[in-house]
């Protein structure tokens, strides 16, 4: 019995080291200890023997029994330390790998020189004002002293709603809004969206932006109109800045002027930008009408003023040095991105 003992433990030994799951662990078990097991059955065969040889032989059953379950569950051990192991090998993340940045975006460059253009006007003691994109022919056209029929009309071709209603054709008709809800001093300036069915290439979009300006209060001369703007141009381009007024003709005004600015590229000297004239157009200007302070209820007897309405686009292109106004317009992000 003793050699069937220790040949039992030897196999039972051999067969645990040589496992290779857990699944082959259990089935040890069961071969050697479960209730039909080798080892299950010599004890039961204990009572044939001796009394001398009894205890001897439960002893050393016993020890089998014990350095059997020792082996089964250092084995289990050790298949469970290797499994998670090979996990955390597989599973294993490269924390040293430089993380995706987020992307920041940033202004739009019309918004930027928006935004640098209201400062200087805020700084000058003028509001802000808005007015609606889709507007009335009324505010439009005939307020503005552009009856139908006029000629004038022409010029500013836009997208008509219906016969009263259009899209805007630029930031002037809510001069006549403003007026008709403010009494003087007025000091405000319109910044906005406006829209006319031109065919789109370097210089021309039927989406483009307008800064209207309007100073109503009594004594109000073409002299405040001349400062006002050649500090704004010299706070937009520089001191180095000049400027010149030209005589224009607007129905709204009178007189009116264009008023062109020396060259930023060039200083004035002459460059492709300006096309060698070292002047940049930069605004339509002029005395608001009398007839059109009648139109937004002012007494053109006792009050007078005047307007300007600049191209945002142009400016920002000044500004920048943007030859094509459809970059400002086709939302590429290579493009924007440089500003
Ligand atoms: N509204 C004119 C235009 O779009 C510009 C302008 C505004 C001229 C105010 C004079 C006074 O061309």
């Amino acid at each position: 019995m003793r050699e069937m003992l220790e040949k039992i433990r030897n196999q039972a030994l051999d067969s645990i080291r040589d496992a290779k799951q857990s699944d082959d662990l259990e089935a040890i078990r069961v071969k050697y200890l479960g209730k039909k097991g080798e080892l299950t059955q010599i004890l039961r065969g204990m009572g044939k023997l001796s009394p001398e040889e009894r205890p001897v032989m439960g002893q050393l059953a016993n020890k089998v029994r014990g350095d059997i379950e020792s082996e089964l569950s250092s084995k289990v051990r050790e298949i469970e330390e290797m499994a998670l192991a090979k996990r955390l090998r597989e599973e294993s993340i490269d924390v040293t790998l430089p993380g995706k940045r987020p992307s920041l975006g940033g202004l739009h460059p019309l918004t930027t020189v928006l935004n640098l253009i209201t400062d200087v006007f805020l700084g000058m003691g003028f509001n802000v004002a808005e007015g609606p994109e889709v507007e009335l022919d009324y505010y439009n056209f005939e307020a503005l002293n552009i009856p139908r029929n006029h000629p004038a009309r022409d010029t500013q071709d836009t997208f008509y709603i219906n016969q009263n209603i259009l899209l805007r054709t630029h930031t002037s008709p809510t001069q006549i809004r403003v007026m008709e809800k403010q009494s003087p001093p007025i000091k405000i300036i319109v910044p906005g969206r406006v829209y006319r069915s031109d065919a789109v290439d370097a210089t021309h979009s039927p989406i483009f932006h307008q800064i209207e300006g309007l100073v109503v209060d009594e004594n109000i001369t073409m002299g405040d109109l001349k400062g006002v703007l050649d500090v704004f141009a010299k706070r937009m381009f520089g001191e180095k800045t000049r400027t010149r007024f030209r005589p224009h003709h607007f129905p709204f005004t009178e007189p009116s002027a264009e008023m062109d600015v020396s060259c930023v590229t060039c200083e004035g000297t002459g460059c492709r930008i300006c096309s060698n004239t070292g002047w940049i157009e930069i605004l339509g200007a002029g005395m608001v009408h009398p007839k059109v302070l009648e139109y937004g209820k002012i007494d053109p007897n006792r009050y007078s003023g005047f307007a300007f309405g600049m191209g945002l686009d142009r400016i920002a292109n000044q500004i920048y040095g943007i030859d094509d106004i459809r970059l400002l317009y086709e939302n590429d992000i290579r493009f924007l991105s440089q500003f």
